[in-house]
């Protein structure tokens, strides 16, 4: 099986406290974006590493009884208390596994591309899941605009092996900065984007997310060389109201599969 570096197996109650502010910031660009597209009664929809499931519920509300809603991911234990007529859960990896194609007249994935060393083969098979015309939906983050003003040299170390250890477990930390690029290598179309970011104090729900994401990573930070107190001080910072930080910018991205 896929390893994901921040499954819920791994340390369950802190991931849940991390899908769930995931959610707190993410969901009401999601809402914005399912708007764009028009989400409507009776369309068929697939979520892919639907994770704690907010998302797939949200369809589920806009699709209606007519419509209906896959969800699938690695671990669906946050997902299998939402399965009803019209959500079907399955345990899926998305790496390995064939998915229905030209099925869905949307295709949604939040922030899982970055996540995956394979990403644009998968993303071309997200492509041919929808059906000719149908929506792709994505939201990725771009981690290397996050900065601390004034920076420390606990910081700045600290957020250079957070860089050296993702990358080295197959994520790409500026995916959000490629995620249009992508959508048009798997060969969509009508690529448009939001690109949400912005400087603030410490503290902020995106700002929070980031630092449980140093805790979970921390003992792969620290076999890269990071210092378990420096991890401690950079999640202060992160956290600390009196500091201002540029968060991570996040890509907000719909296109199409083309007709023809
Ligand atoms: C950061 S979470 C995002 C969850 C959800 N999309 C959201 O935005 O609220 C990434 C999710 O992708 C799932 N995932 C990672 N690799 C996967 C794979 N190879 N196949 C299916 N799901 C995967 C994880 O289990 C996790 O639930």
């Amino acid at each position: 099986m896929t390893e994901y570096l921040l499954s819920q197996q791994g340390s369950p109650d802190l991931e849940r406290s991390r899908l769930r502010l995931l959610q707190e910031f993410h969901d009401p660009l999601t809402i914005c974006q399912l708007d764009a597209i028009g989400v409507d009664e009776g369309w068929r929809c697939l979520d892919v590493g639907a994770g704690g499931g907010s998302v797939t519920q949200m369809l589920s509300e806009r699709v209606g009884s007519t419509g209906s809603v896959l969800a699938v991911d690695l671990d669906t234990s946050l997902l299998d208390a939402l399965a009803t007529d019209r959500i079907e859960v399955r345990r899926h990896d998305l790496l390995s596994e064939p998915l229905p194609q030209d099925a869905f007249d949307l295709v949604h994935a939040r922030l899982l591309l970055m996540h995956l060393p394979s990403r644009l083969q998968v993303l071309r098979r997200l492509a041919g899941a929808a059906r000719p015309g149908g929506w792709v939906a994505a939201i990725d983050p771009d981690f290397t605009t996050v900065a601390l003003s004034p920076t420390n040299l606990s910081w700045e170390r600290t957020w250079s092996v957070f860089c050296d250890t993702v990358l080295a477990g197959g994520w790409d930390p500026r995916y959000g900065a490629r995620l249009c690029g992508e959508l048009r290598a798997a060969g969509l179309v009508d690529v448009q984007a939001d690109y949400v970011a912005s400087l603030g104090a410490g503290g902020s729900p995106v700002l929070r997310l980031l630092s449980l994401t140093l805790e979970r990573l921390r003992e792969r930070m620290v076999a890269f060389g990071a210092d378990s107190e420096e991890i401690d001080e950079a999640r202060r910072l992160l956290e600390d109201p009196t500091n201002t930080i540029t968060s991570p910018t996040t890509c907000v991205a719909r296109a199409r599969r083309a007709t023809a």
